[in-house]
């Protein structure tokens, strides 16, 4: 056969076309749940039309500017043509973005109470008639309130929703919204799956990687206003000058929307910058450097957040090392920022190679008897549980338990101990179960959302901090499902009562489709995720099951590390008559850190939820589960649950082929194989590894392991991410 120069030349056409196809659709992911293809609905589209028609935009600073940016870029994608913008208002307008202070008197007049509501950062979108003209005013009492209105705008655009007899009044319950990122100045990220550090820091502050704006815009959609930017294990170099100008130029760049810069704070970096022979707080010099350091920060960067501090926590310095307290550390900094409006933020992530006692109880031992003796620009966070981002943990029982401090709750959205970047797990389920708990601190419906979005007790301010998914992964987040985690993490900081499902639903419709024959079946794979990962993990209450230091795979074995409680024998205590962590009051008795009412539920197992029932309880494996199953056959039965979970998320993930592309489709297909293949890792290594302890057989329904135990111990992962 011959081939022609043309038929040559359109052979070369189509491969071009087909490899500009498929980068374009990879790039997909880049876009996050801010992609503003136009809208195709006929019935939708029509009165977007009409209300867009003629806007007044009221600009007039920084923030406005990026606002009517936003709104710019977002109506012109949506709509597929150019907004039409004023700066003058008239009663030809379909659309007002104004702040309260520029509207006529007569308008604001009816909403007063609106606007007492949504102080500083909420907004006002409402239909209003004026002189028999239907407007759509988005309103706020401060730049920052409109450019949230705005994102919340488009969003509402992206979901097709109607504008008719529209009334939003929204403000985020919630003050310091923040990503905590463990970045390390050589990029490198602890804990990070995907990819390396945004920060380019060889390069900075002259080259601006646009992509600083991109993440600013992705975190403002969301209403995150704060981003502590480097490792909680902290290198002091970042508070010399030449780092804190690399700073300045990322808080410039996130500055217009709204979001400040912290940084962690290591506590020796008088000795290693300073060059003084100590770091107590209590010490002149000490004080002096860091009143000095603080006036240079806020000389280079006017909004400064404030400083984010682990101390005395795994090897970290801290007061501690001068016989000092965490009161007299945090307060000593928080005098130093103090003048500048600056916070410290004080990590409660701690527990000490000398003390034996359960280190569940070692946080709340340590803090709870400093309640309210720290300064009022000092907030304490509080990882969500006890031990540290477990696939389930109950509670951490200092929220609640200390009135007079401001307590941050942490988060973890990189995903640790939850399957790396590699795993499909929706954590706003995790982190909604830990929000709603009860503490009954104050009675029934003291719930710990109330304890963090400050109504429990008045607190003066409030905080929910998130370690970010973030790198420089194309998708940025690894696993495009992880997306969901940092948008679910922004939704709850501003609205801790929001329920997953409907953030699972807004992001899968932001960020994917709004047709529900994709959108209901992807959600419940989203929905399930969370307890799939818990049943082949650690179901029933197990914890701290996975291999040592990178903490990617199963490791119940290991047991010579030279903390005790860095061994996940430590934590599942199985032995022939048994297997769980004795926590009542014949054991370490951290149950009496919760507040009786839910101790005394913890304390029996058969009142103590089975979800939590290893965490609190030393059992034989005959123990009868309410339904009927003895402990070990339930154990085994969960973790081939969890399997089988992630086989049916793949089968219903199969529909949703028609409608997203095939990139989209197959990348998250080959992470799901991955996740079933990793998920039957774990039931096999340790059910055979339980085994040796039980004697007893798998029951029917539990598939044998492909290997034997010899096989999953001696697997090796030196080159794990994220350690
Ligand atoms: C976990 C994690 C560490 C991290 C620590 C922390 O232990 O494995 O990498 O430094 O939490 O939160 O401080």
């Amino acid at each position: 056969m011959n081939i022609s120069a043309a038929q040559v030349k359109i052979f070369y056409i189509i491969t071009f076309l087909v490899i500009m196809n498929s980068n374009a659709q990879s790039l997909e992911g880049y876009d996050l749940w801010l992609g503003y293809s136009k809208i195709e609905d006929p019935v939708i589209l029509p009165e977007y039309q009409r209300h867009t028609k003629s806007i007044f935009f009221n600009n007039g600073s920084a923030v406005l500017e990026t606002a009517q940016k936003e709104l710019v870029r977002g109506i012109d994608g949506l709509l597929g043509q150019p907004s039409n913008i004023h700066n003058s208002q008239s009663l030809l307008n379909t659309m007002w973005v104004s702040k309260k202070m520029d509207l006529d008197k007569d308008i604001v007049k009816p909403f007063k109470a609106d606007f007492e509501q949504i102080g500083k950062e909420g907004f006002i979108i409402k239909s209003i008639t004026v002189n028999d003209n239907s407007i759509l005013l988005i309103t706020a009492n401060e730049d920052i309130g409109i450019l949230y209105g705005v994102f919340k705008l488009l969003q509402l655009m992206k979901m097709h929703k109607s504008f008719e007899g529209i009334n939003i009044v929204d403000v985020p319950k919630i003050e310091l919204r923040m990503l905590n990122h463990w970045d390390n100045l050589d990029r490198t990220v602890e804990r990070g799956y995907a990819g390396f550090s945004l920060w380019n820091w060889q390069k900075l502050p002259e080259y601006i990687d646009p992509r600083y704006e991109d993440y600013a815009r992705a975190n403002a959609s969301i209403g995150i206003n704060a981003t502590v930017l480097t490792n909680v294990n902290a290198n002091s170099l970042v508070l010399t000058s030449a780092y804190l100008d690399k700073v300045a130029a990322l808080a410039e760049v996130f500055r217009p929307y709204g979001i400040k810069v912290y940084l962690t704070a290591r506590f020796s970096a008088p000795i290693e910058i300073g060059g003084l022979n100590t770091a107590d707080p209590l010490d002149k010099d000490v004080i002096e450097w860091w009143n000095d350091r603080a006036k240079k920060i806020y000389k280079i960067i006017p909004d400064f957040g404030g400083f984010l501090v682990k101390a005395n926590s795994e090897g970290q310095p801290g007061p501690q090392n001068y016989g000092r307290t965490h009161v007299d550390g945090a307060n000593m900094l928080a005098n130093a920022l103090r003048p500048f409006n600056g916070m410290v933020i004080w990590r409660a992530f701690v527990y000490s190679e000398l003390d034996t006692t359960d280190r569940a109880k070692q946080a709340f031992t340590e803090f709870v008897p400093y309640d309210g003796n720290f300064l009022d620009n000092v907030l304490v966070q509080v990882k969500n549980g006890p031990i540290d981002f477990q696939p389930r943990e109950p509670f951490h029982p200092t929220f609640g338990a200390m009135p007079n401090t401001p307590l941050v709750m942490e988060f973890q959205i990189t995903q640790e101990y939850l399957g790396f970047s590699s795993h499909l797990v929706f954590l706003p389920k995790l982190y909604e179960e830990v929000l709603d708990a009860e503490t009954y601190r104050k009675g029934k419906k003291s719930t710990v959302a109330q304890v963090i979005d400050g109504s429990l007790f008045n607190s003066k301010i409030s905080g929910m901090a998130g370690v970010a998914n973030i790198g420089t992964d194309l998708n940025w987040t690894g696993h495009p499902f992880a997306q969901a985690n940092w948008y679910g993490f922004g939704r709850l900081a501003w609205n801790p009562y929001l329920s997953s499902e409907a953030i699972a639903e807004e992001w899968l419709r932001l960020t994917y489709s709004n047709n529900s024959e994709f959108v209901e079946p992807v959600k419940s794979i989203m929905i399930s995720s969370r307890e799939a990962v818990v049943n082949y993990m650690t179901p029933l209450g197990l914890h701290h099951l996975m291999d040592t230091g990178h903490h990617y795979g199963p490791g119940p074995w290991v047991s010579d590390l030279s903390r005790p409680e860095w061994n996940p024998t430590y934590y599942h205590q199985a032995d022939k008559d048994g297997i769980g962590f004795d926590r009542t009051p014949s054991g370490s008795n951290a149950t009496s850190q919760y507040s009786s009412e839910i101790a005394e539920i913890f304390n029996a197992p058969e009142t103590c939820p089975e979800e939590y029932l290893l965490w609190f309880h030393h059992l034989p494996w005959d123990y009868k589960l309410k339904n009927g199953e003895i402990l070990w056959d339930a154990v085994a039965l969960k973790y081939q649950e969890g399997v089988d979970q992630v086989g049916e998320m793949i089968s219903i993930w199969k529909q949703a082929k028609t409608y997203i592309s095939d990139d989209q489709y197959n990348e998250v297909r080959m992470l799901l194989e991955i996740q079933l293949k990793e998920a039957k890792w774990w039931r096999n290594a340790c059910l055979l590894y339980f085994q040796t302890f039980s004697g007893k057989k798998l029951p029917p329904g539990v598939e044998l392991p492909e290997e034997n135990l010899e096989f999953y111990r001696s697997l090796k992962f030196p080159y794990a991410p994220g350690n």
